[in-house]
């Protein structure tokens, strides 16, 4: 570990408590002070710098503007989609797709993949995917048709999708464990948790776990947040969506899973929902930087489009 302004003999203390850079970074100086046996002033001297490293330290509006516009997104193939997200999906943050079966999340989740790893001019970060399966359902003959419709070089796009199925929540954190490393050796900019309810809906089920469900979301939306502000990648997560009983607050019969708690933990949130054919309709619907708005795309044989494709039309 480096951190700057901090001495030899306190960065061995630190490593032997067995400290990361992020348990440093949102930790208190008395925490510190007791654990690391140092002074006040040298305790909040740590976490600052830990904070600089990440990137999670307060900074003035201006610079907050000039490290927004600094900041990378994924092409969604959509110019329609792009337009209500603000050029697509953005690095830095935690993107969140809620949608019904067949609505469109995993497609999506696949075209964003292969976007990842196009040169900027043409919308992506030339970087890497990572993919965390939950429901088994990647499939690699889906990425050889849908990159061999936009003549790319298949072998290679395959070759950089990393794909891990987790079998259940302690295997999920487990993954997201491991890539603090994982991200930087493969140059990853892309990290997508296809579905990131299913587990948690399935695992914990009844009242008397709902805290403990709750807890375990947060924790690990909290790691995922650390680890796009960090490594500079974009995250998106797909949501499963249940009955509203509550309608005037979602202003919909359906909203995303996972609660309230969950609710407020992705920057951008997505609707996603099927409408004629080959046609899905998207509603930005919690944003902090674009108004809620909709866009219609379709999903179709080339991934993700603007328009429909030839054979459509017989369909529709
Ligand atoms: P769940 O995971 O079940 O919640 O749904 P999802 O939102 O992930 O749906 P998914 O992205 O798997 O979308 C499924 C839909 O995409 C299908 O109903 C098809 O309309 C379309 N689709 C999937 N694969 C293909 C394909 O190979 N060709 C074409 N033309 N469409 C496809
Ligand atoms: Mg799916």
């Amino acid at each position: 570990m480096q951190l700057k302004g901090i001495d030899k003999k306190t960065l061995e203390k630190i490593e032997d408590t067995g400290y990361t850079l992020e348990s440093l970074a949102l930790s208190t100086f008395e925490i510190l002070v007791s654990q690391l046996k140092v002074d006040e002033e040298k305790a909040k001297k740590i976490i600052e710098s830990a904070q600089n490293q990440l990137g999670i330290h307060p900074v003035t509006a201006l610079k907050f503007l000039e490290l927004e516009a600094m900041r990378g997104k994924v092409t969604t193939s959509s110019n329609e989609l792009d337009g209500i997200l603000g050029g697509g999906i953005w690095t830095q943050e935690l993107t969140e797709v809620a949608g019904g079966f067949g609505s469109g999340k995993t497609q999506l989740c696949f075209q964003l993949c292969i976007n990842v790893q196009l040169p900027k001019e043409e919308g992506g970060l030339g970087g890497n995917a990572f993919f965390i399966d939950t429901e088994r359902t990647f499939s690699p003959r889906r990425i050889v048709e849908i990159a061999s419709y936009r003549d790319l070089d298949v072998e290679n796009v395959l070759k950089n999708i990393i794909v891990a199925s987790a079998i259940n929540t302690n295997h999920l954190f487990s993954i997201v464990d491991q890539l603090n490393e994982a991200i930087p050796e493969n140059n990853i900019r892309l990290l997508v948790v296809d579905s990131f309810a299913s587990h948690f809906r399935s695992e914990f089920i009844g009242k008397d776990r709902l805290v403990e469900r709750q807890q375990k979301i947060m924790q690990i939306a909290e790691k995922l947040i650390l680890l796009a502000v960090k490594h500079d990648i974009a995250i998106i997560v797909t949501n499963q969506i249940i009955a509203n009983v509550e309608e005037f607050l979602f202003g919909s019969p359906e909203e995303p899973a996972l609660g309230f708690a969950w609710a407020h933990r992705p920057q951008q949130r997505i609707f996603m929902r099927k409408s004629r054919g080959s046609s899905r309709i998207a509603r930005l619907f919690d944003s902090s930087r674009m108004p809620e708005r909709e866009a219609l795309f379709y999903v179709n044989e080339s991934g993700i489009t603007d328009a429909p494709f030839p054979t459509d039309f017989h369909t529709e």
